[in-house]
């Protein structure tokens, strides 16, 4: 129970107040004194004590130090489109369109833009997805279900990163991680096969040691952990020491633990929104959150750009 008992104290209160204001060390004295402080705003380097620089190295050796003095490590978001696809599909029309919404979302400072091309096409059509290859500067994470068309597809695109989930027509969303073990010479094959395209592979697994090192068998270099069961924990008891919300979130610690001494990178996504984000992003070397619904949700009333940003400052906030 150490992480639970360690965030806790971070978090004993929601991050989010109701009316939606961020709680800061000074309305809430108990977070400054377990050593909580405000992360500095990663785009914007420390006011203080600032040198003279002179010439490209002088500003090289500047930034070099301020770093080591400020963010250690720091969770990056990455914003699922396919919640405003699905808008235009109710429709089958044009708008809103899913790439202006990844352009809006970069501005908002997504450090990735993630969809998924379903084999029923429900959201994200092909003809979105060669545009998103086209107009995203960032890292651009496809999911997708182990189809060997839709795979060719992602040859094709050449993403940054492949993000194998389990897919059903029937769901509504992704409704549960991949069933790694007992397909492992498939899977093997396909994160070979993306290996040759150079694209990193992703498996979207529920937090069990047994998905893990069957990952790590196939060759995934990345894991991203399931946080729905924590999710619908957290929405429904809103407190850090209830036994099942610190529960599932010792689960996904213990599942990050695995997936980094297996030697892969560490992933969080589902059902994470402004409530619950704060303890996920706070889990030592987390390397990124996968987000879309809530975001997607609260740009309808604050816009795409507003509502990436207010993430990326409660992950900020949540990572020092
Ligand atoms: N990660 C994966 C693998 C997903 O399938 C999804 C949903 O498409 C997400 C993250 C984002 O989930 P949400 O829309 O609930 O934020």
């Amino acid at each position: 129970m150490e992480t639970v008992e360690a965030l806790a104290k971070l978090f004993w209160h929601d991050p989010v107040s109701p009316g939606g204001a961020s709680l800061t060390p000074t309305d809430y004295p108990p977070l400054a004194a377990a050593g909580y402080t405000r992360a500095p705003d990663q785009h914007s380097p420390p006011r203080r004590s600032r040198p003279k620089i002179r010439g490209v190295e002088g500003a090289a050796r500047w930034y070099g130090r301020a770093r080591s003095n400020t963010v250690v490590r720091m969770a990056r978001l990455c914003v699922n489109i396919d919640h405003v696809a699905t808008l235009r599909q109710a429709r089958r029309g044009v708008e809103p369109d899913p790439v202006w919404a990844a352009v809006e979302a970069e501005l908002g400072g997504a450090d990735g833009i993630t969809f998924h091309l379903r084999e029923d096409r429900r959201h994200m059509q092909d003809h979105d997805v060669d545009r998103l290859r086209e107009v995203v500067q960032g890292p651009l994470n496809f999911e997708l279900a182990a189809v060997d068309a839709i795979i060719d597809f992602a040859c094709r695109i050449r993403p940054a990163m492949a993000m194998l989930v389990p897919e059903r027509r029937e769901e509504v969303t992704t409704e549960g991680g991949l069933v790694v073990a007992g397909q492992v010479s498939r899977l093997r094959d396909v994160v070979a096969k993306f290996a040759d395209h150079g694209i990193r592979a992703s498996a979207f697994i529920d937090a069990q040691e047994r998905q893990i090192d069957a990952a790590r068998a196939c060759g995934f270099q990345v894991c991203e952990i399931h946080t729905g069961p924590w999710a619908i924990a957290h929405n429904t008891h809103h407190r850090l020491d209830h036994p099942e919300v610190a529960r599932e979130l010792e689960r996904i610690a213990d599942g990050g633990r695995s997936i980094l001494a297996a030697g892969m990178q560490f992933n969080a996504g589902h059902g994470l929104n402004y409530r619950n984000v704060g303890p996920i992003a706070a889990l030592p070397d987390v390397t990124e959150l996968h987000i879309g619904h809530s975001i997607v949700s609260r740009a309808v009333f604050d816009g795409l750009r507003e509502a990436v940003r207010e993430m990326k400052r409660l992950i900020v906030e949540a990572s020092t």
